[in-house]
């Protein structure tokens, strides 16, 4: 009697386990800049992710090293590190998601738009190899200023005849992440329950953190939340000045991207309702690509949940951020226009 009970149970967990789907997926994941002070804990963080069968890592120095590094974690992906332009084709070959934060961060006294010289180029280049070798995968652009490269991104997957705007997002899960955090300190509530949109754009006046749709909702005396709003927007610096010239947020922007692409893949994986926000091209403004939460699907964006109710003074907030918003993405068309 014993023994059939056990077996009964046995052959449960078997049907259970065979039937299974969704960490049985084969999913290639490729992160473009694992090398660096972001792409490295990233990369730690997605070999833990049991939706992920492949991850690719490349960068012109040191993937070997840290490919061999996490290939000994006891976790399901499969690692590899590809080193060099040569091996970018055969990194991004396949993938379903690529992660993008190659090229320089800031430095005390810098702006993100002081980047772009040097990181245009690279996003561009990168780009035009996923645009010829994984042109239905999905895109997450990391690197600064992401409100240029995200316009960058897409005018050479257009120009390659591939763009499919549902598939292309600047990562601004950092301004979220923030967002909540400073709230959730500033009321005394558990941070792993409070969500704060963050729409708009990804640098200074930019950024525009929608306080009065927290969940929960948290209510602030004005002048506190424009100190609120105005530590949000300026949380980057706040990390690229105690770092001293080492460098910008980093550990913090691997765990928001993190979160970015397993709520991605999730959705992707048929995971219904996740919802993050993100830069991508929109209609919700005069700006043709605007951070707002989006509903993520099988094919990317499902969804533009769109702006929302906002209360003057963050309606203020994003007419203030349009001049730069509008210029910083004619900024990075205009240099694919030029330049490819
Ligand atoms: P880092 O300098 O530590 O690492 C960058 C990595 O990119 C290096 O390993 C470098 O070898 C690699 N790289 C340079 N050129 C490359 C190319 N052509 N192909 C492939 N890899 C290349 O910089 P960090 O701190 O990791 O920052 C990376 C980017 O992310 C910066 O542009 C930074 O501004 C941006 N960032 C974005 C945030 C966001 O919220 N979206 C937040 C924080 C940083």
């Amino acid at each position: 009697m014993f023994s059939r009970v056990l077996k009964s149970t046995q052959l449960c967990y078997v049907f259970r386990s065979n039937f299974s789907t969704s960490s049985k997926v084969d999913v290639k994941v490729a992160v473009l800049g694992a090398a660096g002070g972001i792409g490295q804990p990233l990369s730690l963080l997605l070999k833990q992710s049991p939706l992920i069968s492949h991850l690719a890592l490349y960068d012109i120095a040191h993937t070997p090293g840290v490919a061999a590094d996490l290939s000994h974690i006891e976790t399901r992906p499969k690692v590899t590190g590809h080193l060099g332009s040569e091996q970018l084709a055969e990194c991004v070959k396949g993938a379903a998601l690529v992660l993008i934060p190659a090229g320089v961060p800031r430095k005390p006294g810098m702006t993100r738009d002081d980047l772009f010289n040097t990181n245009a180029s690279i996003v561009a280049n990168l780009i035009d190899a996923c645009a010829k070798n994984c042109p239905k995968a999905m895109i997450g652009i990391i690197t600064n200023p992401v409100n240029s490269t995200v316009p960058i991104a897409a005018e050479v997957l257009k120009k390659r005849g591939v763009f499919d705007e549902k598939r292309l997002f600047g990562v601004t899960t950092l301004d979220v992440v923030r967002s909540n955090t400073f709230i959730a300190e500033g009321k005394g509530l558990d941070v792993t329950k409070v969500n704060c949109p963050v729409i708009g754009g990804h640098s200074g006046i930019t950024i525009v953190p929608v306080i009065s749709q927290c969940t929960p909702a948290v209510s602030f005396p004005q002048e506190e939340r424009i100190k609120l709003s105005v530590r949000i927007q300026n949380a980057g610096t706040e990390v690229v000045e105690a770092k001293a010239g080492a460098g910008s947020a980093t550990l913090s922007m691997a765990y928001a991207a993190n979160k970015f692409a397993r709520d991605l893949l999730e959705a992707m994986n048929g995971t219904e309702g996740k919802v993050q926000c993100a830069f991508v091209r929109s209609d919700e403004t005069e700006a043709k690509y605007f951070a707002t939460p989006v509903l993520l699907g099988k094919n990317g964006v499902e969804k533009n949940l769109g702006i929302g109710h906002l209360l003057d003074y963050e309606r203020n907030l994003v007419t203030a951020a349009m001049p730069e918003l509008i210029a910083n993405i004619k900024k990075g068309e205009e240099f694919v226009a030029k330049n490819f």
